[in-house]
Order: C-alpha cells, then sequence, then structure tokens
C-alpha cells in the first residue's frame, strides 16, 4: 500500500515516525476514520472540525488544511486505486524527545492510510450485533470532551476483554454505573418512539454519525434526548443500534443474551438507516469527488 506521509507518497513499509515523537512517547497525537464512498469522502467537514479542535487544545498546530486533507486523501486513494474506502487521518505532536512540552508543537507528522471497506453483509443490518456489558469501565476524558486521540487503552483493554466473542460489541459503562459508549461505537435506543443516546459528558467520543443521526432523526420528526440512562433503560428498549462512520448505523439483537425487537431490526432503525444512506453523501459537506 502507498502511504501519505508529510506531504508525499511512499511505500507504507518507508514510513517511520521517530521514537522522540510525542505521538509515540506519549500519545500526543490525534486521528479520524473516515468512509469515501465512490470517490466521496463522506463528512469530511466534521472529521477535519474534530480533529481541529482537539488539536487546538493539545496545542498542535493544524499543518494541513481541509482542502490539504482532501487532496491527501484523494492522493492516496488513487495511489492504491481505491474507490470506496476505510481511510485514517493521523496527526502526530512532533520530535520534541524525553520531556512533556508546553510549547506549541508546530511540526508534527500527518499519515494518511486507505485500504478496502471490510464487507458487511446485509444480514448484520438486518439482524445486527449482539452487545454485552464490559468489565472494563468507560475511563474519564482525557480533556473536557474526549478526544480521538491516540491513547486508546481503555479500548484496547475492552476490545481484548471479549476478543472470543463473534459479531458482537462491547458496551462501556461509566463508573457510576451509566450507559456510556461502545468499543468503537455510539449507542442509540428507541423507547416509546422516543430516541436517546448517552449525554457527551459520560466521556464518550463526540461521534460524527452520532451527531448526524440526531439531526436526521430530528428533521424527520422524532423526539430525541441525550441523557444519563442506566442498563435498565437499555433492557427495556424497543430497539438499540450503534453508530460509526464505517458501519454507519448496526441495529443490536441482543443485549447481555437478552433478545432486542426480537432479534430483527425495528423499525425506527430502519428508517433512520434509509434516511442516513439516503443523505451520507452528495450534502455538500466538502467530501466533493476524487
Ligand atoms: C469509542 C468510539 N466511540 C464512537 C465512535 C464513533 O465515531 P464516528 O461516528 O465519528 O465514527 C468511534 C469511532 O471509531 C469510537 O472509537
Amino acid at each position: 500500500m502507498e502511504i501519505f506521509f508529510d506531504g508525499r507518497l511512499i511505500d507504507e513499509n518507508s514510513a517511520v515516525i521517530k521514537p522522540i515523537d510525542h505521538g509515540f512517547l506519549y500519545g500526543i497525537g490525534l486521528f479520524e476514520t473516515l468512509r469515501v464512498y465512490q470517490g466521496e469522502i463522506a463528512l469530511l467537514n466534521r472529521h477535519y472540525e474534530r480533529m481541529a479542535k482537539a488539536a487546538k487544545q493539545m496545542g498542535i498546530v493544524m499543518t494541513m488544511s481541509m482542502d490539504q486533507w482532501r487532496e491527501g486523501i484523494q492522493m492516496t486513494l488513487m495511489a492504491n486505486q481505491l474507490n470506496n474506502a476505510y481511510v485514517r487521518v493521523d496527526l502526530s505532536a512532533g520530535d520534541e524527545g524525553t520531556g512533556l512540552y508546553t510549547g506549541i508543537y508546530e511540526n508534527p507528522h500527518w499519515f494518511i492510510y486507505v485500504k478496502p471497506l471490510p464487507v458487511f453483509p446485509e444480514k448484520l443490518y438486518r439482524n445486527g450485533r449482539h452487545m454485552v456489558v464490559l468489565r472494563t469501565r468507560r475511563n474519564m476524558p482525557e480533556g473536557e470532551i474526549r478526544f480521538k486521540c491516540h491513547n486508546f487503552l481503555n479500548n484496547h483493554l475492552a476490545k481484548r476483554e471479549i476478543s472470543g466473542l463473534k459479531n458482537t460489541e462491547g458496551l462501556f459503562l461509566t463508573r457510576r454505573n451509566y450507559l456510556a459508549e461502545g468499543i468503537t461505537s455510539n449507542l442509540f435506543f428507541v423507547s416509546n418512539h422516543i430516541l436517546h443516546t448517552p449525554d457527551i459528558k459520560t466521556g464518550i467520543i463526540p461521534g460524527t454519525r452520532r451527531q448526524f443521526v440526531m439531526e436526521l432523526a430530528r428533521k424527520s420528526g422524532l423526539t430525541v434526548r441525550e441523557g444519563l440512562y442506566t442498563l435498565d433503560d437499555l433492557m427495556q428498549a424497543d430497539e438499540v443500534f450503534l453508530t460509526n462512520a464505517i458501519q454507519e448505523i448496526v441495529p443490536v439483537s441482543s443485549v447481555n443474551g437478552k433478545t432486542v425487537s426480537d432479534g430483527i431490526r425495528g423499525p425506527i432503525t430502519g428508517e433512520l438507516l434509509t434516511l442516513f444512506r439516503k443523505k451520507i453523501i452528495g450534502k455538500g459537506e466538502g467530501g466533493l469527488k476524487a
């Protein structure tokens, strides 16, 4: 694979980060995972802005503009002959050596990595995925709001915890037993025709698709609430689903072994998925065609 590294394309095996980079030494780095549909980068501006906000707080200069992101992604897609793809953009703080640094990181490193999308069978969107509550609790975010940060240890430990389980997403609760999110997804549930999702203050990643789905739902007339919810709320829900940029909207068929919505996608989840697929591209949100 060809990878974009600091402005040029190189073979992925030649791309090197130095051990004095603070992305490596201290986890001071950010990433975004984007999806490309037929050459169109979905919600590019939202991904860019999420990283830019976090970078500002971390003192890292966004040395690539959104247009440069788009060009870099398009170059990398072309070099790898991909039109539908998973894209990862990484920003690593820079080569400052040992010792915490309070200055501004003016020379960060950029990587853009692309690969084919995983194959998601239609069955996944009809019958969904299981969910189990994790022993690992969601830790508190690094700042006021969780960044999509290179420090992914909490998620890594969670993933190891459920490594033997097939077609299953782990559910993080907070230390106070509130619902938080999946290991790599945001959580939604429907009760009495109201759409609920855990509040950002539970320490979740403010997902691009979480926000997008809330907007779609509100526009279609649904009441949407963000709040502090318990496992009981989820166990009594009529429908449960997960969102992320790559997998879109995935129904949940069971929580801790208890079947949800007869084990098939519920009607509101189905409507939102249809709307999502209709609206995710061609919105003029920065995702011009490659
Ligand atoms: C922990 C976590 N929460 C939520 C999300 C969803 O974010 P997005 O909708 O921007 O993909 C992700 C994405 O990977 C994630 O890792």
